[in-house]
């Protein structure tokens, strides 16, 4: 710039030096940090390159990043950088640097750019949907979508497909109990993975797949064991330079084929519904179609399209929804006082009906206060994160544009600042009113414009089946002092299987 400045003085042969001086000037105050308190990323502490590698390949890292984030806070304070990979981010571990950051995301939020989800689309050809999907492209799914899954009055017309599924969930946990001779229920989250998914099934297809019947079809397995797999396999593949997937190909041609079933499976089931759908059309019938598949294909959006976000919502279905319910009957069996407090409370509004509504969750505040607390203590998504298309300031540092920002959600939540005893299942901490914490302190569900858009139907869902369960068992614990911690597979799961003992009542 300077240089361009000096030869247009030289044409107007006018003295270019008081000019020079007032733009070298002006080019030092645009240079300099805009207050002398803002730091740079160069000043912002962390560990090195070599050591987070090492924490991450030597120390089981991977599966303990949430503890990581523990770790960190203690070392470096409420922001540490760090290089995952190739990748640098800056994490962020306090309630209210995480609002200063979300609060500057922008109108089409991006969740991370550097992602082998997108990768994995780019190399096969397929569509995004609304979890990878930016920009314009996501937003216009997203407004689409937003009309069905978190309008309440839309959402509770899923109650009654959703109830469907529990009275089979209900029936299976019982077959399973029978087949014990002390009633135990082994590895409880392999149940809750199939009712995930026929429970989001439900409301994508309006129609059942048979998750949960006596013999699970092979293509469902498949699709579940391939979710795990491929949870496993994403923080490696993005830990990895491109170059290192030639040399060490194995993670990422697992992923890829965990990937291929998933779309082949949503593929399937999509092909099969809209054919059904031509089929009555021929005949003359009327289509009054109430599930997301329907008005997906109605949209006028490119099949590519209907098919990615099918797929992205059935994998967004599945393990979120089996660990909460997972995690919330391992805490109720080892606190049988809140279990027996919970199913008062159900029963009370219950009187004579057997099967809760949408409407009754309303009446059961401990039962909201304890999936709020089990997502506390186990935040399905641990970490989330932004990348931000400007310069920001957060906790006075300016943070370059394009950088990754690791959002600390575990170690928020976990934080003896925020919350008085904060290992401990406390559901009464929520009706506690001198118990008050950051809003930002727990945020299982994200927030703002790019928040979970399946809040609404997995609240239902896991309300509709915990107060059923309450209704229906009794949950102890087989062992005594049989701690399970969680780990991170991408998501927050438990480290290893539960088993409890079901009782019927
Ligand atoms: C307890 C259950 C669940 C939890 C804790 C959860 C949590 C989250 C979180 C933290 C995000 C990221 C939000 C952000 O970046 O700000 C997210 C996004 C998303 N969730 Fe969920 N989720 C759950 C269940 C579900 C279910 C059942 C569905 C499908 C019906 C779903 C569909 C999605 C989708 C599609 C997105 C991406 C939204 C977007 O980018 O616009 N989630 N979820």
């Amino acid at each position: 710039m300077m240089m361009v400045l000096h030869q247009a003085l030289k044409v107007t042969g006018r003295s270019a030096l008081p000019l020079l001086r007032f733009a070298e000037r002006w080019a030092d105050v645009i240079r300099a940090p805009p207050t002398p308190q803002v730091k740079t990323l160069e000043q912002m502490p962390g560990p090195s390159p070599a050591r987070f590698i090492r924490d991450l390949f030597m120390k089981r890292g991977f599966s303990r990043l949430h503890q990581l984030q523990l770790e960190g806070r203690q070392k470096y304070g409420p922001m540490w950088k760090a290089s995952f990979g190739p990748i640098l981010t800056v994490h962020v571990a306090e309630p209210e640097l995480i609002q200063q950051v979300l609060r500057q995301e922008g109108q089409h939020p991006v969740r991370s750019e550097l992602s082998s989800w997108k990768d994995y689309r780019a190399l096969r050809g397929e569509g995004y949907g609304l979890l990878t999907a930016e920009g314009e492209e996501w937003q216009c799914v997203r407004s689409l979508l937003s009309k069905h899954m978190l309008r309440p009055q839309a959402v509770e017309a899923y109650d009654g497909a959703l109830n469907a599924v529990v009275s089979d969930l209900l029936q299976k946990l019982k077959l399973r109990s029978q087949e014990s001779s002390s009633r135990i229920v082994s590895d409880i989250s392999a149940e809750f993975y199939r009712f995930g998914l026929e429970g989001i099934s439900s409301v994508l297809f309006e129609s059942r797949i048979g998750c949960l019947d006596a013999v699970v079809p092979v293509e469902t397995e498949r699709f579940i064991q391939s979710i795990n797999t491929m949870f496993v396999m994403t923080l490696l593949t993005m830990a990895m330079p491109q170059w290192l997937h030639r040399l060490l190909p194995k993670p990422w041609d697992t992923f890829c084929r965990c990937w291929d079933v998933m779309f082949e499976f949503a593929k399937g089931h999509i092909d099969q519904r809209l054919q059904e759908e031509k089929q009555k059309l021929e005949c003359g019938e009327q289509l009054e179609g109430r599930y997301l598949t329907y008005f997906l294909s109605q949209a006028g959006l490119p099949l590519t399209s209907v098919y990615s976000n099918v797929t992205e919502l059935l994998l967004a279905g599945v393990d979120t929804i089996s660990s909460t319910l997972s995690w919330s009957l391992y805490e109720l069996s080892r606190h049988p006082d809140v279990q027996t407090a919970l199913r008062d409370e159900v029963l009370s509004v219950m009187k004579d009906r057997s099967v809760p509504q949408a409407s009754d969750v309303a009446a059961m505040p401990l039962l909201k206060a304890v999936v709020k607390e089990i997502l506390r203590l186990y935040p399905v998504i641990p970490a989330n994160a932004r990348v931000i298309n400007k310069d920001i300031e957060v906790g006075g540092y300016v943070i370059p544009k394009n950088t990754l920002i690791t959002l600390c959600h575990y170690a928020t939540s976990r934080d003896p600042q925020q919350f008085r005893d904060p290992d401990s299942f406390r559901p009464q901490r929520w009706g506690d009113r001198s118990d008050r914490s950051h809003p930002y302190a727990t945020v299982p569900f994200g927030v703002g414009k790019r928040s979970c858009i399946g809040r609404r139907i997995a609240e239902l869902e896991v309300y509709l089946a915990l107060s059923r369960i309450l209704m229906h068992f009794t949950m102890e614990p087989v062992r005594e002092n049989d701690t399970v911690h969680p780990m991170t597979r991408t998501l927050l799961v438990p480290e290893r299987q539960i088993d409890l003992r079901f009782t019927e009542r």
